[in-house]
């Protein structure tokens, strides 16, 4: 008798050469037409499942596993996992694993874009040119902040933050400072070119400010209305981390008194929706969520989350576990 594979559910839409590979191991229940399912029916399709491949938009948590208990392992495609409790996942006995590594380039790339975008204003004017509106040259037109030479801060210093770091230091000669729960040590610093400061000095000093650090109740509004006035009023603030470390709606209102001068954000507070006054003022550039979206990364990050499972169920052993204490524990 041919033994029963094992079932898994994806998610949402992914790569048909992934679903393929998955399929070779698994019985797999997939959701190509992307629906975005309550937590009640994402529990109803886990129904059997021993693996589940999640993107962030998934809420893995106590309720959800309580109900799917042969649940055994949620495989993120996403180096974030705020939306894995992961305590609770611990608590009853099943892997997480995320994709760290394979976005990282990418990533630190389009942070990169959106602080040059942000400081030139590059969306603002093409507004402005696309509405015809553009008469004249005149020598303070869409005149933005300085990007060589000025002083880039970095708050969270991970993989991430060292790729904006070596970019800035390198590419751009920008004096990088940087606060993060631990300083890195001194090679890694050389390398970045960073100097640790803390996060009273960072707020003060930066020109350009960039959001690296996961988001956590720790980091819950990181930067809100008090943060805002530490800063510099020509600074900038990119956030490419995650939503609800920038309080939205304080930087809307210090977007539009001058307390900063520019914002440029890829993640949201309550994403996809976005705070109605962030769409309203001119000076901030708003993205949806693609900092790691190049073909070859979101490719890269599928296949590792596909790995992750396969590794793990078929072998016992996943590549990228967050909490590789369960693989030493009883099987639940
Ligand atoms: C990540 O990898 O955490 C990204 O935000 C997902 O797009």
């Amino acid at each position: 008798m041919i033994p029963k594979k094992p079932k898994i559910l994806v998610a949402r839409a992914v790569f048909p050469e992934v679903l393929a590979k998955l399929d070779t191991h698994f019985e797999v229940q997939s959701n190509q037409d992307d629906v975005l399912w309550t937590p009640e029916k994402l529990a109803q399709q886990l129904q059997g499942k021993v693996g589940v491949f999640t993107t962030g938009s998934q809420r893995v948590d106590a309720a959800l596993l309580a109900v799917c208990p042969e649940l055994k392992v949620c495989a993120n495609m996403a180096v974030g996992f705020n939306n894995f409790d992961l305590a609770a996942m611990t608590a009853a006995g099943v892997l997480g694993t995320n994709t760290p590594g394979v976005l990282t380039e990418t990533t630190a790339d389009f942070g990169f874009a959106l602080l040059m975008a942000t400081a030139r204003r590059i969306a603002e004017s093409e507004r402005f040119l696309r509405a015809g509106l553009w008469n004249r040259w005149r020598y303070d037109m869409f005149a933005g902040g300085e990007v060589h030479g000025s002083t880039l801060g970095i708050l969270g210093m991970g993989r991430i933050g060292q790729g904006i770091a070596q970019r800035g230091a390198h590419g751009f000669g920008m004096k990088v400072i940087y606060h993060n729960r631990s300083r890195l040590d001194e090679a890694t610093e050389a390398q970045c070119k960073a100097r640790f400061v803390s996060k009273d000095e960072l707020l003060a000093q930066a020109d350009h400010l960039v959001l690296v650090l996961p988001y956590s109740e720790s980091s819950h509004h990181a930067i809100g209305q008090a943060e805002l006035s530490q800063m510099k009023p020509t600074a900038t603030l990119i956030n490419i981390a995650r939503g609800g470390i920038v309080d939205d709606a304080a930087l809307a209102v210090a977007l539009k008194n001058g307390t900063i001068a520019a914002a440029g954000l890829d993640v949201f507070e309550g994403e996809p929706q976005v705070h109605p006054d962030l769409l309203t003022v001119p000076n901030v550039v708003l993205t949806p969520h693609i900092a790691s979206a190049t073909q070859a990364t979101r490719l890269a990050m599928a296949h590792l989350a596909a790995d992750n499972l396969i590794g793990f169920l078929c072998r016992g052993k996943a590549l990228t576990p967050l909490n590789p204490e369960v693989l030493s524990a009883t099987c639940r």
